[in-house]
């Protein structure tokens, strides 16, 4: 569904993404991890169109280098970011409604809306500001806001970062359910190699934007060069 080849980004002399490749199956939890600035947040700016890059990027056969941002989301290819990004002057329906206006491949449907607020579990919150929400809560409308433009594939960068155990487990389910019950297929950054091995079904970990091992999940996580690349950077 998604396939990367030869991929490579440079910032000035800084080679961010280094001749990478991987193909996500459609219907597929894909994990990428590895060290920070590894290159994980931008292998998703290149995906989504913010930046030029060498190589290759195809979705559904077609490639998307060179296309533009909205031209990406409307292709069905939609993200989250690192961190919470939300418009504290709307209500929690209203931000998703502006995600729907904006990236929605279909026409508006304010019945979609509804259904979205039910799905992330953000009804008894709806007609609050999101300034209002605690952390999980501007989780979850950012993750609505993104299921608002009906993304074939979603890309969530770090989703549990500063979350309790608690919290985690809710978005855990929260993306069970995206995959299982909307067919979407999943693309995930995570640090945390438990949510990995339980969520995903292929694993990435990248290391100064070049591959260290991609594949089985559980296998990776006990690969020798993959335990090195993680207590290597603890040492930094
Ligand atoms: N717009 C930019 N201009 C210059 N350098 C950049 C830019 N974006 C990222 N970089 C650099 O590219 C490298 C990879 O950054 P990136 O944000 O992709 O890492 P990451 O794996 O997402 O890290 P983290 O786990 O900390 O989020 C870093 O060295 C970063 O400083
Ligand atoms: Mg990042």
């Amino acid at each position: 569904m998604l396939k990367l080849s030869n991929v490579t980004k440079r910032f000035g002399a800084l080679v961010a993404v280094n001749d990478l490749g991987f193909t996500v199956e459609k219907g597929q939890i894909f994990g990428i991890a590895g060290p920070n600035g590894a290159g994980k947040s931008t292998v998703y700016n290149l995906i989504t169109g913010f930046y030029d890059f060498e190589g290759s990027i195809r979705f559904d056969g077609k490639e998307i280098s060179g296309l533009k941002p909205h031209q990406i989301a409307q292709l069905g290819i939609s993200r989250t970011f690192q961190i919470p990004q939300t418009f504290p002057s709307l209500t929690v329906e209203q931000s998703i409604d502006v995600g729907n206006r904006f990236g929605n491949r279909r026409r508006y449907d304010p019945k979609r809306i509804e259904k979205i607020i039910d799905f992330v579990e953000l009804k008894d919150q709806r007609r609050e500001l999101t300034g209002t929400l605690n952390l999980l809560g501007k989780k979850k409308l950012m993750i609505g806001a993104a299921l608002a433009t009906d993304p074939k594939i979603l890309m969530l960068d770090e989703p549990m970062a500063g979350s309790n155990a608690h919290e985690i487990k809710a978005l855990m389910e929260l993306i069970q359910r995206m995959n299982e019950e909307l067919g979407i297929t999943i693309i995930i950054i995570e640090h945390f190699m438990k949510v990995l091995t339980e969520l995903t079904q292929a694993l990435l970990i990248i290391e100064t934007g070049t591959e260290i091992c991609c594949g089985d999940p559980v296998e990776v996580t006990n690969d020798p060069r993959v335990i090195e690349c993680y207590l290597g950077g603890d040492d930094d």
